[in-house]
Protein backbone atom coordinates (compact mmCIF):
# COMPACT_ATOMS: atom_id res chain seq x y z
CA UNK A 1 0.00 0.00 0.00
CA UNK A 2 1.33 3.53 -1.30
CA UNK A 3 1.90 5.35 2.79
CA UNK A 4 2.13 8.96 0.33
CA UNK A 5 -1.81 8.67 -0.20
CA UNK A 6 -2.87 6.99 3.39
CA UNK A 7 -0.99 9.08 5.86
CA UNK A 8 -2.16 12.46 6.75
CA UNK A 9 0.17 13.65 9.39
CA UNK A 10 -0.10 16.02 12.16
CA UNK A 11 2.83 16.91 14.59
CA UNK A 12 3.46 19.58 17.51
CA UNK A 13 4.27 20.45 20.84
CA UNK A 14 2.45 19.19 24.27
CA UNK A 15 -0.88 20.94 24.73
CA UNK A 16 -1.50 22.13 21.17
CA UNK A 17 -5.08 20.28 20.52
CA UNK A 18 -3.48 17.40 18.49
CA UNK A 19 -5.13 14.27 19.42
CA UNK A 20 -8.59 16.42 19.60
CA UNK A 21 -7.74 17.74 16.34
CA UNK A 22 -6.72 14.29 14.92
CA UNK A 23 -9.77 12.89 16.22
CA UNK A 24 -11.99 15.14 14.29
CA UNK A 25 -10.11 14.97 11.15
CA UNK A 26 -9.93 10.98 10.84
CA UNK A 27 -13.86 11.56 12.06
CA UNK A 28 -14.22 13.64 9.09
CA UNK A 29 -12.47 11.64 6.88
CA UNK A 30 -13.96 8.18 7.87
CA UNK A 31 -10.13 7.09 8.81
CA UNK A 32 -8.16 5.89 11.73
CA UNK A 33 -6.52 8.22 13.88
CA UNK A 34 -3.57 7.04 15.53
CA UNK A 35 -2.25 9.19 18.55
CA UNK A 36 1.47 8.33 19.18
CA UNK A 37 1.84 10.40 21.85
CA UNK A 38 -0.61 7.69 23.83
CA UNK A 39 1.93 4.91 22.84
CA UNK A 40 4.83 6.91 24.34
CA UNK A 41 2.92 6.70 27.60
CA UNK A 42 1.85 3.34 27.77
CA UNK A 43 5.34 2.37 26.91
CA UNK A 44 6.42 4.73 29.52
CA UNK A 45 3.86 3.25 32.66
CA UNK A 46 4.83 -0.15 31.63
CA UNK A 47 8.69 -0.05 32.08
CA UNK A 48 8.39 2.57 34.82
CA UNK A 49 10.67 5.46 36.42
CA UNK A 50 14.52 5.24 35.85
CA UNK A 51 13.89 3.04 32.60
CA UNK A 52 16.57 5.19 31.09
CA UNK A 53 18.98 4.30 33.02
CA UNK A 54 18.79 0.44 32.84
CA UNK A 55 21.72 -1.04 29.96
CA UNK A 56 20.10 -0.95 26.42
CA UNK A 57 20.18 -4.76 25.84
CA UNK A 58 17.15 -4.60 28.63
CA UNK A 59 15.33 -1.84 27.82
CA UNK A 60 15.11 -3.27 24.08
CA UNK A 61 14.16 -6.64 25.62
CA UNK A 62 10.87 -5.48 27.68
CA UNK A 63 10.35 -3.34 24.84
CA UNK A 64 9.97 -5.59 22.36
CA UNK A 65 7.53 -7.35 24.23
CA UNK A 66 5.20 -4.80 24.31
CA UNK A 67 2.51 -4.97 21.16
CA UNK A 68 0.26 -2.27 19.41
CA UNK A 69 -2.64 -2.60 17.56
CA UNK A 70 -5.49 -0.22 16.69
CA UNK A 71 -9.21 -0.78 15.82
CA UNK A 72 -11.89 1.72 14.74
CA UNK A 73 -12.05 4.62 12.55
CA UNK A 74 -12.51 8.52 13.53
CA UNK A 75 -13.44 9.16 17.12
CA UNK A 76 -14.58 6.08 17.63
CA UNK A 77 -10.61 4.68 17.18
CA UNK A 78 -9.25 2.52 20.10
CA UNK A 79 -5.58 1.75 20.62
CA UNK A 80 -4.42 -1.66 22.40
CA UNK A 81 -1.25 -2.22 23.95
CA UNK A 82 -0.85 -5.99 24.55
CA UNK A 83 -4.79 -6.78 23.53
CA UNK A 84 -5.94 -4.10 26.29
CA UNK A 85 -7.35 -0.87 25.59
CA UNK A 86 -5.27 2.14 25.86
CA UNK A 87 -7.40 4.17 28.98
CA UNK A 88 -7.64 7.29 30.84
CA UNK A 89 -4.50 6.15 33.28
CA UNK A 90 -1.84 8.10 30.69
CA UNK A 91 -3.62 11.20 30.58
CA UNK A 92 -1.93 13.12 33.02
CA UNK A 93 1.39 15.32 33.50
CA UNK A 94 3.13 12.58 35.55
CA UNK A 95 2.84 10.14 32.93
CA UNK A 96 3.65 12.63 29.90
CA UNK A 97 7.01 13.70 31.75
CA UNK A 98 7.35 9.87 31.97
CA UNK A 99 6.89 9.43 28.27
CA UNK A 100 9.14 12.20 27.57
CA UNK A 101 12.46 10.83 29.25
CA UNK A 102 11.97 7.39 27.96
CA UNK A 103 11.75 9.42 24.25
CA UNK A 104 15.37 9.71 24.14
CA UNK A 105 15.84 6.66 24.11
CA UNK A 106 16.89 4.96 20.93
CA UNK A 107 15.51 0.98 21.25
CA UNK A 108 12.17 2.85 22.28
CA UNK A 109 11.84 5.13 19.30
CA UNK A 110 12.91 2.28 17.19
CA UNK A 111 10.26 -0.22 18.55
CA UNK A 112 7.39 2.31 18.54
CA UNK A 113 8.63 3.33 14.72
CA UNK A 114 8.15 0.21 13.15
CA UNK A 115 4.58 -0.47 14.95
CA UNK A 116 3.22 3.22 13.46
CA UNK A 117 4.50 2.37 10.36
CA UNK A 118 3.02 -1.31 10.84
CA UNK A 119 -0.37 0.14 12.05
CA UNK A 120 0.13 2.70 8.61
CA UNK A 121 0.43 0.22 6.15
CA UNK A 122 -2.58 -1.79 7.30
CA UNK A 123 -5.23 1.08 7.19
CA UNK A 124 -5.69 4.99 5.81
CA UNK A 125 -4.68 7.22 8.99
CA UNK A 126 -4.16 10.23 10.81
CA UNK A 127 -1.07 10.08 12.63
CA UNK A 128 -0.34 12.52 15.18
CA UNK A 129 2.77 13.06 17.52
CA UNK A 130 6.48 14.51 17.79
CA UNK A 131 7.63 13.18 14.37
CA UNK A 132 5.33 11.80 12.09
CA UNK A 133 6.35 14.24 8.96
CA UNK A 134 9.95 13.63 9.54
CA UNK A 135 10.47 10.66 10.79
CA UNK A 136 7.95 8.21 10.85
CA UNK A 137 6.18 8.44 7.49
CA UNK A 138 8.45 11.04 5.04
CA UNK A 139 6.11 10.04 2.51
CA UNK A 140 2.89 11.49 3.77
CA UNK A 141 0.79 12.61 1.45
CA UNK A 142 -0.88 15.73 3.59
CA UNK A 143 1.23 17.03 6.41
CA UNK A 144 0.70 19.74 9.29
CA UNK A 145 2.63 21.51 12.16
CA UNK A 146 -0.13 22.73 14.66
CA UNK A 147 2.29 25.32 17.62
CA UNK A 148 0.50 27.82 19.80
CA UNK A 149 2.45 29.78 22.70
CA UNK A 150 3.19 27.77 25.21
CA UNK A 151 0.44 30.12 27.78
CA UNK A 152 -2.10 29.35 25.44
CA UNK A 153 -1.26 25.76 25.53
CA UNK A 154 -1.34 25.25 29.63
CA UNK A 155 -4.49 27.30 29.60
CA UNK A 156 -5.87 24.97 27.05
CA UNK A 157 -4.62 21.92 29.04
CA UNK A 158 -5.94 23.06 32.55
CA UNK A 159 -9.35 23.43 31.00
CA UNK A 160 -9.04 19.86 29.44
CA UNK A 161 -7.96 18.18 32.98
CA UNK A 162 -10.70 20.69 34.85
CA UNK A 163 -13.00 18.55 32.79
CA UNK A 164 -11.79 15.19 33.79
CA UNK A 165 -12.35 16.29 37.29
CA UNK A 166 -8.29 16.94 37.82
CA UNK A 167 -7.02 19.97 40.10
CA UNK A 168 -4.09 21.50 38.43
CA UNK A 169 -2.54 25.19 39.33
CA UNK A 170 -1.78 26.95 35.86
CA UNK A 171 1.84 28.21 36.67
CA UNK A 172 2.82 24.98 37.60
CA UNK A 173 1.15 23.55 34.17
CA UNK A 174 2.96 25.95 31.95
CA UNK A 175 6.42 25.26 33.80
CA UNK A 176 6.04 21.41 32.84
CA UNK A 177 4.72 22.42 29.25
CA UNK A 178 7.75 24.84 28.86
CA UNK A 179 9.73 22.09 30.54
CA UNK A 180 8.20 19.09 28.21
CA UNK A 181 8.80 21.63 25.00
CA UNK A 182 12.55 21.62 25.81
CA UNK A 183 12.70 18.07 26.01
CA UNK A 184 10.84 17.38 23.09
CA UNK A 185 12.63 20.20 20.99
CA UNK A 186 16.79 19.77 22.22
CA UNK A 187 16.72 16.03 22.20
CA UNK A 188 19.22 14.54 20.09
CA UNK A 189 16.85 11.84 18.34
CA UNK A 190 14.38 12.89 16.07
CA UNK A 191 13.69 16.29 18.06
CA UNK A 192 10.31 18.06 17.33
CA UNK A 193 10.53 20.19 14.42
CA UNK A 194 8.41 20.98 11.18
CA UNK A 195 8.90 18.75 8.45
CA UNK A 196 9.96 21.08 5.13
CA UNK A 197 6.89 20.34 3.87
CA UNK A 198 4.48 20.25 6.16
CA UNK A 199 2.08 23.22 6.49
CA UNK A 200 2.77 25.48 9.66
CA UNK A 201 -0.73 26.36 11.30
CA UNK A 202 -0.64 28.51 14.64
CA UNK A 203 -3.32 28.33 16.79
CA UNK A 204 -2.33 30.42 19.16
CA UNK A 205 -5.84 32.57 18.27
CA UNK A 206 -7.51 29.98 16.48
CA UNK A 207 -10.34 27.50 17.89
CA UNK A 208 -10.42 23.77 17.01
CA UNK A 209 -13.36 24.27 14.37
CA UNK A 210 -10.85 26.88 12.39
CA UNK A 211 -8.19 24.75 12.61
CA UNK A 212 -10.34 21.61 11.58
CA UNK A 213 -11.74 23.63 8.74
CA UNK A 214 -8.40 25.12 7.96
CA UNK A 215 -6.99 21.44 7.71
CA UNK A 216 -9.76 19.85 5.64
CA UNK A 217 -9.63 23.33 2.94
CA UNK A 218 -5.84 22.47 2.74
CA UNK A 219 -6.62 18.59 1.82
CA UNK A 220 -9.26 19.30 -0.35
CA UNK A 221 -7.19 21.69 -2.25
CA UNK A 222 -3.88 19.76 -2.56
CA UNK A 223 -5.85 16.65 -4.13
O1 LIG B 1 1.60 14.06 22.79
P1 LIG B 1 1.85 13.59 24.23
O2 LIG B 1 1.88 14.71 25.23
O3 LIG B 1 0.89 12.53 24.63
O4 LIG B 1 3.32 12.92 24.21
C1 LIG B 1 3.98 12.50 25.37
C2 LIG B 1 5.49 12.49 25.14
O5 LIG B 1 5.81 11.42 24.24
C3 LIG B 1 6.13 13.72 24.51
O6 LIG B 1 6.57 14.68 25.44
C4 LIG B 1 7.29 13.19 23.74
C5 LIG B 1 6.88 11.80 23.39
N1 LIG B 1 6.49 11.64 21.99
C6 LIG B 1 7.51 11.55 21.05
O7 LIG B 1 8.68 11.69 21.38
N2 LIG B 1 7.19 11.30 19.75
C7 LIG B 1 5.92 11.17 19.37
N3 LIG B 1 5.66 10.90 18.09
C8 LIG B 1 4.86 11.30 20.31
C9 LIG B 1 5.19 11.56 21.62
Amino acid sequence: MNTRLNVITLDGPAGVGKSTLARLLAERLSIACLDTGAMFRCLALRLGPGTEKLPEKDIRRRCAEVRFSLDGRGKATKLYCDGTPVGEEIRNENVGLLAARIAVIPAVRELLKKAQRDIGKAAPLVAEGRDMGIAVFPDARFKFFLDAAPEIRAKRRLADLEQRGETVNLSALTEQIRNRDHMDRSRALAPLRPAADALLVDTSRMDIDETLNLMLRHIREQR
